[in-house]
């Protein structure tokens, strides 16, 4: 969601700004532009719509050793040209680029600006023309900067440009993710490591509320009181290969199929030298002095921790409950006496998680973060981070974040049950290989996969995902990985509540998909099918083996009956992508959605 690009040394900036650009497309986009600064003042090129569309107006004889980018995805004022970023100030010495929401702007507006024409509906615009108001009352524009970002209320990355100075980017940041890469007579900027892998592996995090004066030579941090903070630059561990396509069509298929090798690197990673599956002991501590755990996530990773809920009640025996994490925010429940918070987050960066984060850190319990990101917000700010090792996720559709995340909670139950002395009734090790290898078998089944998209999907307005006790929760991921890339209408049921009201839109021909994976409630599931098939409907059941019937339609390897969602999960996540594709989707950025959602 909103990407900002920024780059300041002895290069032309355009081409390093627009590659950066688009490293940063996957987290969703309605728009983007440039803005880049030379002897003869400061040139912007904005576009509605994709970069491609940008590239073809930027004018190439403009030479700039200096300038800022920004993807936008819409939330104040619609997609356009004129709301598009960079935003400048009336006499246009400054040009401006934001990510984020900046609640208060209507007060500013009220207070500051009257008299002052905005072209733009955004709140971006505001800050901008707040600068040039200070400035124009006798400030330095470091000066005017640091007092206009105190004044917003809200999330910002911001990246500034000054006509007069062609020197420096000044850069702000609170809650919206951004970092200063360092290299060598240059530096830049970047809402994320991967849009300037291209030129730096070496970067340098910001706190909220800090400003930075980013020159080719020196980046200095000061917090908002104006006094120098140090910091320490890491080495960003990104493969750029990692972040490519190769010869996939689709970010989407790649990362579906590199779901065996993620499983069995996580294994390695989570294995000590003995090949014993190890966790943190603080966590293990605060995992066992719990009495209660809260799993706070959005969509994929939510349903994530659906199954992480079954895995740790039962197998370590400690209560957990779930909760959607922008409702949770605004409605708390009664909290168990000594809680734990576990956030999962593929991108460690999502506002609405974050805000419960913030809440729970300000009640003084602990909090552990289990994300794709090292370095990311919640991994930041949470005590603890169990990380994903998946390789960045790039698809806005999530695919090996959501099954490594089940696996993480696996290992996260498997090593506590052990530590309360409790005996792990399988090893893990051994059914998370088997789980890798029956993956493979799934994502080699393409040909059949596409074939059931075909046969069930291609026309149909609806579709329905049916199961019971693990096999729902499996059912809402499918249905939310459908809905997000296909635009086709589809629900997710536990299996018993069909009658209790759903049932009444079965009409012919409804797809009705049912999972059959857990053996207590095979024959109730089945049951559901024959309900739905009397009223028409034309049932896809996907059986593990052992468990299936007859007519069933596609057949998973067998796995460890607690691991079942790593191997159901993946005939969905296919049939999803190749629905899509019949359809003309565009998979990888499916309309409407970013992959990183960094607002509220
Ligand atoms: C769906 C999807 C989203 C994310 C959600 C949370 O495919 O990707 O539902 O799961 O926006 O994002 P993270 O996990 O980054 O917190």
């Amino acid at each position: 969601m909103c990407g900002i690009v920024g780059y300041i040394g002895q290069q032309d900036a355009k081409e390093i700004l627009l590659k950066g650009l688009e490293k940063l497309e996957y987290r969703g986009y309605d728009s983007a532009g440039i803005a880049v600064l030379n002897e003869s003042g400061a040139h912007v090129f904005k576009e509605k719509g994709r970069i491609a569309i940008l590239r073809e107006t930027v004018d190439e004889s403009v030479q700039a050793p200096v300038g800022i980018g920004h993807t936008r995805w819409a939330t104040h004022g619609e997609p356009s040209r004129v709301n598009a970023h960079p935003h400048q100030s009336t006499s246009a010495r400054f040009t401006l680029v934001h990510n984020g929401v900046i609640e208060n702007y209507s007060q500013l507006i009220r207070e500051h600006l009257q008299g002052v024409t905005l072209k733009s509906d955004t709140d971006t615009e505001v800050i901008v023309q707040l600068i040039e108001k200070k400035v124009d009352t006798g400030l330095t524009v470091e000066e005017a900067f640091r007092g206009t970002l105190a004044e917003l209320k809200g999330s910002y990355a911001i990246a500034l440009l000054d006509e007069q100075n062609k020197d420096v980017i000044y850069v702000g940041k609170n809650k919206s993710p951004l970092l200063v890469g360092l290299g060598d007579n240059f530096n830049v900027v970047a809402s994320d490591a991967m849009a300037m892998l291209q030129v730096t592996d070496q970067y340098v995090e910001l706190m909220d509320k800090e400003m930075v004066l980013v020159s080719k030579q020196e980046v200095t941090i000061k917090n908002l009181q104006g006094e120098v903070m140090e910091r320490a630059p890491y080495t960003a561990e990104l493969d750029a290969s990692d972040i490519e396509k190769g010869t996939y069509p689709h970010y989407m298929l790649k990362e579906i199929d590199e779901q065996p090798l993620v499983i069995r690197r996580l294994v390695q990673k989570y294995q000590d030298d003995n090949g014993t599956l190890t966790i943190e002991q603080d966590i293990l501590d605060a995992m066992n002095d719990a009495d209660r755990i809260y799993i706070v996530a959005a969509g994929t990773s939510y349903h994530a921790g659906l199954v992480g809920k079954q895995l740790i009640e039962k197998v370590a025996s400690i209560p957990v409950e779930v909760h959607v994490a922008s409702e949770f925010s605004y409605n708390m429940p009664i909290l168990s006496k000594n809680p734990l918070f576990i956030f999962i987050s593929q991108s460690g960066e999502t506002a609405d998680s974050r805000s419960v984060l913030v809440q729970v850190k300000e009640l003084g319990y602990k909090a552990l973060t289990i994300t794709n990101v090292p370095g990311s917000t919640l991994s930041r700010e949470a005590d603890y981070t169990l990380l994903l090792h998946a390789g960045p996720e790039i698809a806005v559709a999530s695919t090996k974040a959501y099954t490594a995340q089940i696996a993480v909670l696996a290992i996260l139950a498997a090593v506590t049950a052990e530590s309360r002395g409790l005996t792990v009734e399988f090893d893990l090790v051994k059914e998370l290989g088997i789980v890798a290898n029956s993956m493979e078998t799934l994502v080699d089944a393409k040909e059949e996969m596409e074939q059931i998209a075909r046969e069930y999907l291609s026309t149909t307005r609806n579709c329905f995902f049916i199961g019971r006790a693990v096999d729902y929760y499996v059912g809402l991921e499918g249905s939310l990985k459908l809905k997000e890339i296909s635009y086709i209408q589809a629900e997710g049921f536990a299996g018993g509540e069909l009658k209790h009201g759903t049932i009444a839109l079965i009409e012919k021909g409804t797809p009705v998909i049912a999972l059959a994976t857990v053996e207590h409630v095979n024959l109730s599931i089945r049951g559901n099918v024959k309900e739905v098939a009397a009223r028409g409907a034309n049932p896809c059941v996907i059986a593990l083996k052992g468990l299936e019937e007859e007519d069933d339609r596609y057949v998973l390897p067998e796995v460890h009956p607690a691991l079942t969602p790593l191997v159901s999960v993946v005939p969905l996540q296919l049939i999803s992508y190749y629905a899509a594709l019949h359809r003309g989707c565009d998979v990888d950025k499916p309309r409407n959605l970013a992959k990183s959602v960094t607002v509220e």
